[in-house]
């Protein structure tokens, strides 16, 4: 079975994209033959700085290789080192409809975002997104492809692209399956709403020591005295970060505090921020050590990116071969 799915390299991760999409990616290495990539082609569409794109990229490398992405298990590569998932999304985009773009819910809210609706603002590679996104698929012939619920429609749209191409030029591509995260996995902000980048409410993975015990410890929380018993203790944002961070018993435990009264907001964001910073011990020493080897990490990458680009070639040639190309 091969798993693939691709990350944007928009900005350091934080803890919603780690327990929201990172671990789950990581686990599914053992599931089966793991090609993940970081979707620098993708990001275009929407960051247009040149040196931005170049850090965050290495960024994302890092971050992956810090947690625990394993290149012995895993085809790990940056999109545009295989050019032959551009060539690809032209053949798609001959048999994709307008339509089936023009009802994508994503294009619609950037389109919404970046020009009140208007659709001359709004740049190609955008509307063609989701084309880009169906050769990614394709072209590793990808069984399962792990994404969050903002993903399923584009899933959608791979598998009507790869069935009207079959139809069209006879069998050539493998029908990905999704695999949709539940909505259980979102992870809380700073502010209580979804953790994210567009809302600068996030705790990134490996943000600097004070400046991550700052954001913590300022974390605003209602006025109740500390000895007055809280029956929404489970609603409490730290407790449930806590959750996320730190061993069950623990959180358990401090859930248990603050509900029962006695426990102060500021000893809770404390220990958030000592087991939050603990959780990461491990993996900030291996980011720290990758960081100091940046040769070997590009290594790792243009290792990935050959083993990447013959599986690619091999489904373009099939893809060319049927359409009459070759
Ligand atoms: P952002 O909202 O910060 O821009 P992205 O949209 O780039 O994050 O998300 C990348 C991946 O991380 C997606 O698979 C998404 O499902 C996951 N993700 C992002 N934020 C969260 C969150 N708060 N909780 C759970 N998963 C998240
Ligand atoms: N569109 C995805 C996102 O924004 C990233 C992505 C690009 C992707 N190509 C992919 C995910 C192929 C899965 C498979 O999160």
């Amino acid at each position: 079975m091969r798993i693939l799915t691709g990350i944007q390299p928009s900005g350091a991760l934080h803890l919603g994209n780690y327990f929201g999409a990172m671990r789950p990616a990581i686990e599914l290495q053992q599931e089966g033959e793991a090609f993940y990539f970081i979707a620098n082609y993708h990001s275009m569409t929407s960051l247009t700085d040149a040196q931005l794109r170049r850090q965050y990229t290495l960024d994302v490398a890092l971050d992956f290789l810090a947690c625990g992405l394993n290149p012995a298990k895993c085809v790990f590569w940056v999109q545009s080192d295989v050019p032959e998932v551009a060539e690809l999304a032209w053949l798609l985009s001959t048999v994709t409809p307008m339509g089936l773009l023009e009802r994508c819910h994503s294009f619609k809210d950037k389109a919404a975002k970046l020009g009140e609706g208007e659709i001359g603002s709004v740049n190609h590679g955008l509307f063609a997104y989701p084309v880009l996104m169906a050769a990614d698929i394709l072209a590793f012939d990808s069984n399962v492809v792990p994404v969050g619920k903002d993903q399923k429609q584009h899933l959608e749209v791979t598998r009507d692209i790869a069935g009207k191409f079959n139809q069209q030029y006879g069998q050539t591509f493998v029908i990905p399956e999704p695999r949709i995260r539940e909505e259980g996995a979102a992870v809380p902000g700073l502010d209580g709403q979804k953790m994210s980048k567009s809302y600068s409410n996030t705790i990134e993975i490996f943000g600097e020591e004070k400046a991550t015990r700052k954001k913590i410890m300022g974390i605003v929380m209602d006025s109740r005295p500390p000895a007055e018993p809280k029956p929404d203790a489970d609603k409490n944002l730290a407790v449930q970060l806590l959750k996320l961070v730190a061993p069950a018993n623990v959180a358990a435990d401090f859930e248990h505090r603050l509900r029962a009264g006695g426990l102060g907001y500021g000893d809770l964001k404390k220990a958030l921020f000592e087991h939050y910073w603990q959780h990461f011990a491990a993996a900030r020493t291996r980011r720290t050590e990758l960081a100091a080897n940046l040769d070997h990490v590009s290594q790792l990458l243009s290792t990935g990116a050959e083993q990447a680009r013959a599986v690619a070639t091999k489904v373009l040639d099939r893809a060319k071969r049927a359409s009459g190309l070759k």
